[in-house]
């Protein structure tokens, strides 16, 4: 297992369109595993393929709250197949480092996606979990939680984000 370098915005391959996984052999179930290891030391609650360079349509999630066990889940080609309702929760990215702001997301989604033995799963989420999936399945798309802003709170992001990239250049 090995961590891998998570990609900060504006890198161009978090705007990349990723690939279906054809056949999930020990490549993929190598690169899963990495991800799930880079996902927890960061720490967050999702990680899609992307984000470490890779264009493939693969996302990890462990939503579970910090009195319970942890929750692995990988996922492979996922899809939202429905979804329904209307939140409005902060949220924050691995790839967009010290910014957070409210996104409109659906509570309640299913899902379908593969397992690592390759078996098709279809599934309920709801709240956080719901919410995880919608972002990781964006970041598949090329598409960053900051996308989904107003034009006034994304011209803001963009000020504070240079400002926060500038103090991290300082303290490298
Ligand atoms: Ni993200």
């Amino acid at each position: 297992m090995a961590l891998r370098r998570i990609l900060h915005y504006p890198d161009p391959l978090l705007r990349q369109v990723s690939q279906p996984v054809a056949e999930i052999d020990d490549e993929i179930r190598e690169l899963a595993r990495d991800m799930a290891e880079t996902m927890y030391a960061a720490p967050g609650v999702g990680l899609a393929a992307p984000q470490v360079g890779v264009l493939k349509r693969l996302i990890v999630l462990d939503c579970a709250r910090q009195d319970e066990a942890p929750q692995l889940m990988t996922a492979v080609n996922p899809e939202i197949l429905e979804g329904a309702g209307e939140i409005n929760e902060e949220e924050g990215c691995l790839s967009v480092p010290s910014y957070y702001a409210r996104v409109v997301r659906q509570p309640e989604v299913r899902v379908r996606f593969l397992n690592l033995d390759g078996a098709v799963v279809e599934m309920n989420a709801e709240g956080l979990l719901a919410v995880a999936f919608q972002h990781e399945i964006d970041h598949l798309n090329g598409v960053l939680f900051v996308d989904h802003l107003s034009s006034l709170k994304k011209s803001l992001f963009k000020k504070k984000y240079k400002k926060i990239l500038e103090q991290k250049q300082e303290e490298l």
